[in-house]
């Protein structure tokens, strides 16, 4: 697996921390910035690893701000991103099975290093379920294109 990841300047720390861990594990990432502590805009770093995301080139992304939001709602309007903040270990995996994910973004001022390691620990071993859930993820594509997608099979 190949997996992208940014941060804004709030998040630097935990990027290097979890790229760190990542590497330990023989995952290949790539690093989109920022490097330092130095004040940027959240936005471009979503964006520089939503791009990866959607074109190929990595497996899966990850973000870290000083919530996790900006990065979320910023990746979010990249055509093809399902971003998830995930504050717990739950929700990581869930993110997974259920919303087949393919960036996960982290809070780096909400969530203590070593739990954000077991989330991104989570992210990078869940896979989806497919199922019902493929027809969910079908549906957010449709709205993605701006079609409505039909209210049915309720499950
Ligand atoms: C930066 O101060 C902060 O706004 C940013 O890291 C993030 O938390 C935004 O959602």
């Amino acid at each position: 697996m190949r997996i992208a990841i940014g941060s804004d300047h709030a998040g630097f720390h935990l990027k290097e921390t979890v790229k760190a861990r990542l590497a330990e594990q023989g995952i290949e990432t790539i690093d989109v910035g920022t490097t330092g502590e130095a004040s940027v805009d959240y936005p471009d770093y979503a964006a520089a690893v939503a791009g990866k995301v959607t074109s190929g080139t990595v497996d899966r992304g990850i973000l870290v701000c000083g919530t996790g939001i900006g990065m979320a709602i910023a990746a979010n309007k990249v055509h093809g991103i399902r971003a998830a903040l995930a504050t717990d270990l739950e929700s990581a995996r869930l993110s997974r099975t259920h919303n087949d994910a393919n960036v996960l973004t982290l809070g780096a001022r909400i969530t203590p290093p070593g739990l954000a390691l077991d989330i991104v620990q989570l992210f990078v071993d869940t896979a989806f379920a497919g199922g019902r859930h493929q027809r969910r993820i079908d549906k957010i594509s449709a709205l993605e294109s701006g079609s409505a997608p039909s209210k049915q099979n309720a499950e």
